[in-house]
């Protein structure tokens, strides 16, 4: 039973009416699934470090070593865990519009690739992900199952460091997922921001353009937003039970 009911009921009517949806993701997607978010507390040795101050370019030239083993274990972190019923039910969604010639354009500011692996397809990744390396050198990309974490930082071929091809802070997102992220948001009739704090620009800004060109807004997220004031329908609580909730109102299985 839903704990907003009537919350629910709209949200599912909009999306079941809507054509072509955008939906934005952040780190709260994946906290069902164990993975911390940014602002909430870390367990363990690493809950010491601050992730705003490793992820930036200063720190790893700094100290490569600590900030590759912070990646490092990230991604062990990543892979161990299972995508939850907040990823499944997305990507069902978007199997669903797709079968009946609708659109979904998902972006996510995660790098974990939980998404992909609960089955959504064509994910727009604005902050990169953890999967691929990068040498500094050359900009050459490599799977991260082709590295060798053995020692720390990972030396690449041409002489300079490997770095995860995730969007630090300072650095400037990739292009092709700025124009996808842009083209999708001016043209959808329906964006779904979930389980973003809605903080950190771009992003954050991406549910106002979509507004003001017109579109409906659902907000899904643990703790209201800057932008909880203002959507059509805001519904509090995980997305693991929010979304599987919103879904079966019209339907869909997962
Ligand atoms: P944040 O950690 O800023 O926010 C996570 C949001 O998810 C918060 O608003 C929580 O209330 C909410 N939340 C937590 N658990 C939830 C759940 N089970 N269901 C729904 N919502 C839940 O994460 P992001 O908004 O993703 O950037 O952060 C944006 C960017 O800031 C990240 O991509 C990262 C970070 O610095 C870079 O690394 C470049």
């Amino acid at each position: 039973m839903s704990i907003q009911p009537e919350q629910t009921q709209q949200a599912a009517q909009i999306i079941d009416k809507s054509q072509s949806i955008v939906i934005l993701t952040g780190a709260g997607v994946s906290a069902e699934s164990g993975l911390a978010t940014f602002r909430d507390p870390e367990e363990g040795h690493w809950s010491k470090y601050d992730p705003m101050e490793l992820a930036t370019i200063h720190a790893f030239n700094k100290d490569p070593e600590l900030v590759t083993r912070w990646y490092h274990w990230r991604f062990t972190r990543a892979r161990d865990v299972d995508p939850n019923p907040g990823h499944h039910a997305i990507a069902a969604l978007q199997k669903h519009k797709s079968d009946i010639n609708q659109s979904l354009t998902l972006i996510t500011q995660n790098v974990d690739g939980l998404h992909q692996r609960a089955g959504a397809t064509d994910v727009v990744e604005i902050h990169g992900t953890i999967h691929t390396w990068r040498c500094t050198i050359t900009n050459k990309e490599t799977p991260l199952r082709n590295l060798s974490f053995e020692h720390f930082p990972i030396p690449s071929e041409a002489g300079g460091l490997m770095r995860p091809c995730i969007v630090w802070f300072g650095e400037t997102l990739p292009q092709e997922a700025l124009e996808r992220s842009f083209k999708a948001m001016a043209e959808c009739d329906l964006f779904i921001s979930i389980g973003t704090s809605g903080t950190v620009e771009p992003a954050a800004s991406f549910i106002l353009a979509a507004k003001e060109n017109g579109a409906k807004t659902i907000e899904i997220n643990r703790d209201p937003t800057p932008n909880t004031g203002f959507v059509d329908v805001a519904l509090l609580g995980a997305s693991g039970q929010v979304l599987p909730q919103v879904l079966s109102e019209i339907r869909i299985e997962i």
